[in-house]
């Protein structure tokens, strides 16, 4: 298991990143564009749909969701407090429902809901096909599951940051996991921020539950730690050496994203960016965006010349 692939790691994780959250953080790795073409694949065909977004974090993907289903209809589910309490305040969730609880024991009733969304919380879970089975479970029969998740990098340093922080699937591991799980028509596609050129970056996977109650998923005996279990010595130790590597590798994702921004930029300049490219992902930045691109490039600069 991944440094920060784990409940308790998580929690303390988005502690602290609930704090830059939604300024520095998604408009670099998951942007609007982003959402709005993953979103694409949940069939929101009805502003009746009952929807349960999981992993629901700050309630960025929520808000997206909300564009097609009313927020009554929503309920979102965190393990995260602090992520939540940003959610809460949105003024388009107000009509919204708000749980805590654990993407792998979800406190909702089978066959509950028209449809699941969960964007970018796989990477945390221990148990990927746990969760994976829960959204089965919660969903009527004929509903639809839409998970969106990072794809293991190719690029060997980008590869190694990431084997240290947390789970980067392969894509075939998410297929696998929902035939296993027993959904059908399952369909996918793959989206990515704009300094993203030469590889695959996330996925997005939709499945159909065909009938209704469990997933048939073999899965062995619950393992997994909750939120909330007491912690031994040894526990407490690989807690903080798993925070510490997990989050230094995790934070190399910025300068790589600063690097791929800077490429990006002079493309554009001599007219190299791919045209699908503008076309799906015509994200403006923000001007949180823009203060951290400047402060990050100015603090490089200011560094090298020092040394
Ligand atoms: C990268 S954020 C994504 C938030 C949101 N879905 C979005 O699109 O911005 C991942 C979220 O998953 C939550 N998370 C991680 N493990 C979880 C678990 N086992 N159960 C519930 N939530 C979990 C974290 O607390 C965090 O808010």
């Amino acid at each position: 298991m991944r440094n920060v692939q784990h409940k308790k790691e998580a929690y303390w994780f988005y502690r602290v990143l609930s704090i830059f959250y939604d300024k520095y953080v998604n408009p670099f790795f998951w942007t609007v564009g982003m959402r709005n073409e993953a979103l694409t694949l949940g069939d929101f065909n009805s502003r009746n749909l009952k929807v349960a977004d999981v992993g629901s974090g700050t309630g960025f993907t929520t808000v997206g969701i909300s564009e097609f289903v009313d927020a009554k209809n929503i309920s979102c589910l965190d393990q995260s407090p602090h992520q939540m309490a940003y959610a809460k305040a949105r003024p388009k969730l107000q009509k919204s429902h708000f749980q805590l609880g654990d993407a792998e024991d979800l406190p909702f009733e089978t066959d509950s809901f028209d449809r699941y969304v969960s964007a970018g919380s796989i990477e945390y879970w221990p148990e990927p096909l746990r969760g994976i089975a829960e959204s089965y479970r919660i969903i009527k029969p004929g509903g639809k599951a839409l998970m969106i998740g990072p794809l293991r990098p190719k690029n060997w340093f980008a590869r190694l940051m990431a084997d240290t922080w947390m789970l980067f699937p392969e894509e075939e591991e998410y297929v696998k996991w929902y035939e296993e799980a027993g959904f059908t028509d399952i369909q996918k596609l793959n989206t990515a921020p704009k300094w993203v050129f030469k590889e695959k970056y996330a996925v997005a996977i939709v499945g159909t539950k065909p009938t209704g109650g469990d997933s048939p998923a073999q899965l062995p005996e619950k393992k997994s730690e909750d939120v909330s279990d007491k912690m031994t010595f040894g526990r407490r130790l690989s807690f903080v050496w798993n925070l510490f590597i997990g989050n230094l590798a995790g934070f190399m994702f910025i300068p790589m994203a600063v690097v791929g921004y800077v490429n990006y930029g002079i493309r554009r300049l001599f007219g190299a960016i791919p045209e699908e490219k503008q076309a799906v992902l015509n994200d403006k930045m923000t001007i949180h965006q823009k203060v951290a691109l400047t402060v990050i490039v100015l603090a490089t600069g200011l560094g090298i010349w020092y040394f």
